[in-house]
């Protein structure tokens, strides 16, 4: 069969862009692993509000001084929909799914996680001032996302009495 030359050109050149694509993704795959934000811990999305991690979502502190936020994502809402956090202080935001994938991001900071159900995302962020900061989900979910939102409210240091951590 005859190609023309600039045919077959063209024709490798194509070959060639796909191989170099799916490298690209296979590299990016396995080298680094892509995976689901934070640490991979898993959870059933099912069972979130009778799972002990997450059966009692609010602000905690646990006994070494570490304040921890546990907030639940669900279509359309943050369970808690406000937090107070104590300024200065390194907070870490432990967050699920019941439903869809989600995106937590506290305005006016670069706190971003996405929220995927069957994992639990996971960071820790210090907020030097106090304020108030929009929470926002920033990934599609549904014909409600548009009025998913909470509110972190940073207090002053010291002036936030988290309620004690809840034994399971
Ligand atoms: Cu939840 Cu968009």
């Amino acid at each position: 069969m005859k190609v023309d030359l600039y045919e077959r050109i063209w024709m490798w050149g194509a070959l060639v862009i796909v191989v170099v694509f799916l490298t690209a993704i296979g590299i990016s795959t396995f080298a680094y692993a892509v995976r689901p934000p934070s640490h991979m811990e898993t959870i059933d999305p099912a069972t979130v509000m009778q799972d002990p991690r997450f059966s009692t979502p609010g602000v905690t502190t646990l006994p070494d001084g570490s304040v921890h936020v546990t907030m639940i994502a669900m279509t359309f809402a943050f369970l808690p929909n406000e937090v107070h956090v104590p300024a200065g202080h390194p907070v870490t935001f432990r967050i699920t799914s019941m439903d869809v994938t989600h995106g937590f991001e506290i305005a006016g900071t670069n706190a971003n996680t996405m929220v995927v159900p069957g994992y639990i995302s996971q960071f820790t962020y210090t907020f030097r001032e106090p304020g108030e900061h929009l929470v926002v989900c920033n990934e599609y979910c549904g014909v409600g996302h548009h009025t998913m939102q909470g509110k972190v409210i940073v207090d002053p240091a010291g002036a936030t009495t988290p309620s004690p951590a809840v034994a399971p």
